[in-house]
Parts: C-alpha cells; sequence; structure tokens
C-alpha cells in the first residue's frame, strides 16, 4: 500500500510545470506528494503561488522548503493552474468522497480555485458505488447536537460525532459528523440536501471537480480523465 502511494505521488510531482500556482491536498498520499515535490523544488524547480489544504500539509511542505501563500489574507491567491490531493473514495463518475483527514472544508476551497484537479489514489479507493466510507460533514460547534440530529432526520442513518474522549477540532475550529451511509444511492441529492442544512460549514461529497484520477496499483500506474 505504501509503495503504491509512493509511486502515485511521485508520478503527480512530474505534472508539476515550473511556475505553476498550486494547491496541495491533504492524507498520508498528498503528504508523500509533498515530499515528492519538495525534492523537486530542492533540484531546482520553482513554483507560482502554492496553497496548502491543512496545517499539517502546511508544516511538511515547509519542511520540505515549500514557500506558501498565507490564505488568511485579502491578497490571498484566488485561482491555481492544478490542485493535487487524496480522496476516501472515488466512483466511475469521479465523484469522491473525502475528509477522512477532517480537511474537507480547505480541500474543497482550493479544488474550487484550480482549473485542473488531479486526484492520487491507491487502487483499494476505487468504488462502484460510494458510501462504504462514513461521509464527513463538518459542522459548527454551537448547536452540534441539533444539526446531527436534522441529519439523522433526513437520512434516516445514525451519524457519529468524530473524536475519543472529546470531540475532534479541525483546522477551522469546527466539529466532524460521520455519516455512515453505507451505500449512497443519490449523492448529488445527498448533497444538496446537506449543503442547506443550519449549521453544516461543508460536506465530504466532491461532484464534478475531478478532472483526472491517477491510481496506483498491483499492474502499475493508470490515469483517467473525467
Ligand atoms: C483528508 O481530509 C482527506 O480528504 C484525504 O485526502 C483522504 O482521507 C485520503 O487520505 P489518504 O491519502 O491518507 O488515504
Amino acid at each position: 500500500m505504501l509503495a503504491a502511494k509512493r509511486e502515485v505521488a511521485e508520478a503527480a510531482a512530474a505534472l508539476v510545470e515550473p511556475g505553476m500556482r498550486l494547491g496541495l491536498g491533504s492524507g498520508s498520499t498528498a503528504l508523500l506528494f509533498v515530499e515528492a515535490l519538495g525534492r523537486r523544488v530542492a533540484a531546482g524547480l520553482t513554483l507560482g503561488a502554492v496553497v496548502a489544504t491543512s496545517q499539517a500539509t502546511e508544516n511538511k511542505a515547509r519542511d520540505c522548503g515549500i514557500a506558501l501563500a498565507d490564505m488568511m489574507l485579502a491578497d490571498a491567491p484566488t485561482g491555481l493552474d492544478l490542485a493535487i490531493d487524496g480522496a476516501d473514495e472515488v466512483d466511475p463518475a469521479f465523484r469522491l468522497v473525502k475528509g477522512g483527514g477532517a480537511c474537507l472544508t480547505r480541500e474543497k476551497i482550493v479544488a474550487a480555485m484550480a482549473q485542473r484537479v488531479v486526484i492520487i489514489v491507491d487502487g483499494t479507493k476505487m468504488v462502484e458505488k460510494l458510501g462504504r466510507f462514513a461521509l464527513p460533514v463538518e459542522v459548527v460547534p454551537f448547536g452540534y447536537a441539533a444539526t446531527a440530529a436534522r441529519i439523522e432526520r433526513t437520512f434516516g442513518v445514525e451519524v457519529v460525532l468524530r473524536g475519543d474522549d472529546a470531540p475532534l477540532v479541525t483546522d477551522n475550529g469546527n466539529y466532524i459528523l460521520d455519516i455512515p451511509f453505507g451505500d449512497i444511492a443519490d449523492p448529488e441529492m445527498v448533497a444538496a440536501r446537506l449543503s442547506e442544512m443550519a449549521g453544516v460549514v461543508e460536506h465530504g461529497l466532491f461532484i464534478g471537480m475531478a478532472d483526472e484520477v491517477l491510481i496506483a496499483g498491483e499492474g502499475g500506474l493508470t490515469r483517467r480523465s473525467a
């Protein structure tokens, strides 16, 4: 699995061209990509503005000598040439479930900024139907029990507040509710219903965002375009 992640991360780093404005994803595969990119930067590759999708990715990028834009400023970048990120599930229509690392909101903002979004996964992430991986939803802590109850009433599924002894707090200061659908029959409908709910900051369904998927499997690397 690690070898597959490394292979796909190296392939993604090779897609980066000089001067590109880049979005760096989150999760273990994306961090391997950041390391591979760092090696290219150390070898002389220059980049345009680079944006990280989580504190963990920010830390890794800095350790690898990659300078980052500050996305909290008014003059932060508003567009990117390429965003490279992992995913928890990818279906045949390139719809994704993301957020296993609790970074879905920043990941979606960065993907929406990018002209081209490339998703890097090992073959285990490719599924016929989304939903076996519980769908992460980032919610505001205020009234989160009411938001959770509304989600449960809407979909008839019991949600799980992420965290062990205490709720996990995202980089944005919010909580994560995981919805164990098992099978998402209509991802567009679920996405639309969640997006309109008070208290929901963002959900982990990424629909119509991925342009390409790089898949590392036993037979080597496959590249698919939407
Ligand atoms: C982070 O919030 C996620 O969206 C990750 O991109 C996703 O969980 C994939 O992570 P791995 O590469 O660690 O499997």
